[in-house]
């Protein structure tokens, strides 16, 4: 008996002392295989869509069909069958099916539906055609996006160009016509075209050469979305492009006027950006959202392209999604800034416990909690220190430290000791962003999910998503003070 509980120890502690098994339990990863950009996310009766580019033959990017998972309440998702597979050509040739979104036809404009129908979804994608042409294209579906019929006059949509891509369609119902948004990746262009059947598109006008540039412009959307705290509409313009810090890739953002023909932009003086981590990128907002649903809800990619193809989860799976996130804007004296936050129902999820209130910290403090997926807020006040932190995902010398330095107002993300960095050269980095206390105060909205870690700062004024990689398995956290001591107002942790 005494051997045996020996032996059950050894094997404990070698299954604990064991790597991590980096798969999320709140962010969607398909079951298998590679996955990049979110496509054509929309809601339909209960049901929220993700279709989402996808490779059915592997864990590298390739082969790209869109996959398919549906939510009820944008948390839990449940994977379908493959919605739209590469498809061969009479001449030889595969058309890939690239990014791109899915609206809901209501009005049946495109005709593809039974009179009387007011639930056909219309896929609008990029048809890729490798080294040969980028043209977009439109699929339907009257079944709720379980099998799609492509339409047979296909193109809808063709410059002649090789770079022409990731359409996105919104309904203008002010003037009862389809806007799309749709970029020139190599001139950094976004073109708006209007439709009145999603079958003949024409040009309106064009928006760019301006903002980020360090990279191709891939993804854009174009979005009416609400001001915080007024009765008032503006429309943000999101395109995925370079990064602050050169080479990486992000999504920047423009936010302006929009009279149903052209984008005009509110002045700005420095680049916005709607992530400050590496790992988010492609995102849209969902179509068709109900109309008490005021506030935009997006979902991203979480990766970069910079090493996607070496994260070291591919084993089975590679690649996964951020929490969907509302979005909204900040009236601030540099201008109107977006403000983003997990939707709500990912706060019925799990069970909250409150960690400390009104505490004084004068050095470090090891939190009463170990774990790797969880839902962490934080509310500090440095007072007189000159700086606190976070290490989370630690175990012994290994951590992820979220740091905040009062003098520079600066907050950092250092993932260089997170765990697996060496995968890629260009991985193992640190995060920085600017913000400033607001009443002394800093806070912090911390979602750890197993490899992912979406922060959210002071209320969504800023967020940072990354992927950290943690080979071992104790999950602390503690929190340090540096110079002086802090006051921690509030830590709860929600655990899934
Ligand atoms: C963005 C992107 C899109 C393209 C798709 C291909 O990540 O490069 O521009 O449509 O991925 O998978």
């Amino acid at each position: 008996m005494k051997q045996l509980l020996t032996i059950f120890c050894f094997l404990m502690t070698f299954i604990s002392g064991m790597a991590q098994d980096f798969r999320p339990v709140f962010h969607y990863t398909p079951p298998q295989n590679w996955v990049n950009d979110p496509n054509g996310l929309v809601y339909l009766d209960g049901e929220y869509h993700l279709f989402y580019q996808y490779n059915p033959f592997g864990n590298k990017w390739g082969h790209m069909s869109w996959g398919h998972a549906v939510s009820k309440n944008l948390v839990k998702w449940e994977t379908l069958p493959l919605a739209l597979p590469e498809y061969p050509n009479s001449d030889g040739t595969t058309t890939m099916v690239f990014s791109g979104c899915v609206v809901v036809d209501s009005l049946n404009t495109s005709g593809f539906f039974e009179k009387d129908f007011h639930k056909g979804l219309v896929a609008i994608y990029t048809s890729h055609i490798e080294g040969k042409a980028q043209h977009q294209s439109i699929a339907y579906s009257s079944d709720k996006g379980r099998t799609w019929q492509r339409y047979d006059k296909n193109p809808v949509l063709d410059l002649g160009m090789k770079d022409f891509r990731d359409p996105n369609v919104i309904w203008y119902a002010e003037r009862n016509v389809w806007i799309m948004t749709v970029v020139k990746p190599l001139e950094y262009t976004v073109q708006l075209y209007e439709s009145k059947d999603l079958k003949t598109w024409v040009l309106l006008s064009e928006f760019g050469k301006q903002g980020d540039m360090t990279k191709i412009w891939e993804c854009p959307s174009l979005t009416k979305i609400p001001v915080e705290g007024k009765n008032q509409y503006k429309w943000l313009l999101m395109i995925s492009s370079g990064h602050r810090q050169k080479g990486y890739l992000a999504m920047q953002y423009f936010v302006g006027d929009f009279d149903g023909k052209q984008f005009v932009p509110q002045k700005q003086d420095e680049i916005l950006y709607v992530d400050e981590g590496k790992d988010f990128y492609a995102g849209i907002p969902f179509s068709n959202l109900r109309a008490n649903q005021k506030m935009p809800i997006m979902i991203g990619w979480v990766n970069d392209w910079e090493y996607a193809n070496d994260i070291p989860t591919g084993k089975t799976w590679r690649g996964a999604f951020s929490v969907a996130r509302e979005m909204a804007l900040r009236l601030t004296p540099s201008g109107y800034r977006l403000i983003q936050k997990p939707v709500q129902a990912l706060q019925k999820v799990g069970k909250s416990v409150l960690l400390a209130k009104n505490s004084i910290i004068s050095s470090v403090w090891k939190v009463p909690f170990q774990g790797y997926s969880y839902d962490l807020i934080l509310e500090v006040q440095p007072q007189k220190a000159e700086a606190f932190s976070l290490r989370l995902f630690q175990s012994g010398q290994e951590a992820t430290l979220i740091r905040y330095d009062v003098a520079s107002q600066e907050l950092s993300l250092d993932r260089t000791k997170s765990g697996l960095v060496d995968f890629h050269p260009r991985f193992s980095s640190i995060e920085r962003v600017k913000v400033p206390l607001q009443k002394g105060k800093l806070h912090l909205r911390i979602l750890a999910d197993k490899s992912i870690l979406e922060v959210y700062v002071q209320g969504g004024e800023k967020v940072m998503t990354d992927w950290v990689f943690p080979t071992k398995s104790e999950g602390e956290i503690a929190i340090l003070a540096e110079g002086s001591s802090i006051k921690v107002n509030t830590l709860s942790i929600r655990t899934f």
